[in-house]
């Protein structure tokens, strides 16, 4: 066994890491995120290869991300320097959990900005501030509320700072106390606006939208946004699952625990789905409207309903619980690691990647207002964060994890912590060496033009 697994924090309850890996996984992703890339990427097409991936990369990677994190009981860099040290080889391998470490930084980096949207728009609805808006006037309400980067600051630094205080004060009383109350209300309220959703003469049209496969309308950039935002929508290659995993007692299923996040998290995209397009249908707006998908289509949905503003309000506190419980988790890995390897206190560690994330998410901030014109090759820093992280980085950290499993970590390590029966960890096995690396390199190769598949 490994050195230090005595001292190691562990999750308190029977479902505190699944909840907490649900909680991580289940966010932004899902319900701002997905609806808009599918309604940029042209539908069906782009769920199909989204699900393909979440199946053939995202499980596998999964799995591999815990088992690292609960045998090294450490940080992505010391726990994956653990593992393969265990296994007799050479540490450069830990530069993958420097690269996932740094990826759950940037990725926070806009992901605070994009929660700030949510904070302000709970506000627009306590106050009032929607009521009796058409769909000219949400548009022209989004825009407004990016365009002032005081009022834009305000929100982003809040959600800084919310995230850091319940990081600093712990993984169980901080993390998993708020995770385990706020999954159940979101799945209750992606419910009633599915309902409304059914009857808003939309319906049809979003079903079609979402899943009718048309081969015609998924390019080969769609392709690799879907293999991004699977690793994105669950939390993989940015430290969050590895670090959570390193917290998981040893007699926890490792295959069961990710199949249930990871059935979570693709129920809630599909809801997400279900509840956004029909509004957007039956409203007459445009599917690949980006970013501001949701806070212009939502909005509209809650006042035609009665107790509309009630909705609305829950909604908007569910959908910012949720990135919050996910924020929690991208800077968990920098933390730990901070705190395990550095000899900082929880708190310091905290405010300290707290202070350096918030002059970054800052600059992804003015993106919308002061910044729009800092860009470099078409792109401003928000959308620099966002690409390089999915499109790049995740897919490349992934790749490097299933290949390190695969081939290089001596195999009683992942036989021992994965707890398989032999066909199943035959089938893990075979999926880290060459499903989920072919899927990702045929991705990858065809998005960079070298080969046409
Ligand atoms: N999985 C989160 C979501 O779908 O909103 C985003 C995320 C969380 C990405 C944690 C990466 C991460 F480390
Ligand atoms: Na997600």
């Amino acid at each position: 066994m490994t050195t230090n697994t005595q001292s190691r924090t562990q999750w308190l309850g029977r479902w505190g890491f699944v909840l907490a890996a649900t909680g991580s996984a289940v966010g932004l992703g899902n319900i701002w995120k997905f609806p808009y890339m599918t309604g940029e990427y042209g539908g069906g097409a782009f769920v199909l290869v989204y699900l393909a991936c979440i199946l053939a990369v995202g499980v596998p990677v999964m799995m591999t991300e815990i088992a690292f994190g609960r045998r090294g009981r450490g940080s992505p860099i010391d726990a994956v320097r653990r593992v393969v040290t265990e296994s007799g080889r050479t540490s450069a391998w830990s530069l993958l959990g420097w690269m996932a470490m740094l990826c759950g930084f940037m990725i926070l980096s806009f992901y605070v900005v994009v929660a700030g949207w949510s904070f302000s728009y709970l506000w627009k609805m306590l106050t009032g501030g929607l009521a009796g808006s058409g769909v000219d006037d949400m548009v022209a309400i989004f825009v407004a509320n990016n365009e002032n980067p005081w009022n834009l600051g305000f929100w982003s630094t809040l959600v800084t700072l919310a995230t850091m205080f319940i990081v600093g004060r712990g993984v169980q009383a901080g993390i998993e106390k708020s995770v385990s109350w706020m999954m159940p209300g979101m799945v209750v309220m992606l419910l009633v606006l599915i309902v409304y959703g059914v009857f808003s003469g939309g319906f049809g049209e979003a079903l079609r939208f979402l899943f009718v496969f048309d081969a015609g309308s998924l390019s080969s950039d769609g392709m690799l946004a879907a293999l991004g935002h699977a690793f994105f929508t669950l939390s993989l290659a940015s430290g969050a699952i590895l670090t959570y995993g390193s917290y998981l007692p040893a007699r926890a299923s490792i295959a069961r625990t990710t199949l249930s996040v990871a059935l979570a998290d693709t129920l809630v995209a599909l809801m997400a789905g279900l509840a956004i397009f029909p509004v957007i249908f039956a409203n007459g707006m445009d599917p690949g409207e980006g970013p501001g998908l949701i806070f212009m289509s939502l909005p509209l949905a809650f006042q035609a309903m009665p107790l509309g503003t009630l909705f609305g309000i829950l909604f908007f506190v569910m959908l910012s619980m949720a990135a919050l419980t996910s924020s929690i988790s991208m800077v968990e890995a920098t933390v730990s690691w901070l705190c395990d390897s550095k000899g900082f206190t929880r708190r310091a560690a905290a405010w300290g990647t707290g202070i350096v994330l918030w002059l970054i998410s800052t600059l992804a901030m003015l993106s919308f207002n002061l910044g729009a014109d800092w860009t470099l090759a078409g792109k401003h820093a928000f959308d620099w964060l966002d690409y390089l992280t999915s499109r790049w980085m995740m897919p490349l950290g992934g790749l490097g994890m299933a290949l390190l499993a695969g081939f290089v970590v001596r195999s009683e390590i992942f036989r021992e912590e994965l707890g398989l029966s032999p066909a199943w960890y035959a089938l893990w096995l075979f999926m880290v060496r060459y499903v989920s690396p072919l899927g990702i390199l045929v991705v990858f190769i065809d998005a960079l033009g070298i080969a046409r598949v």
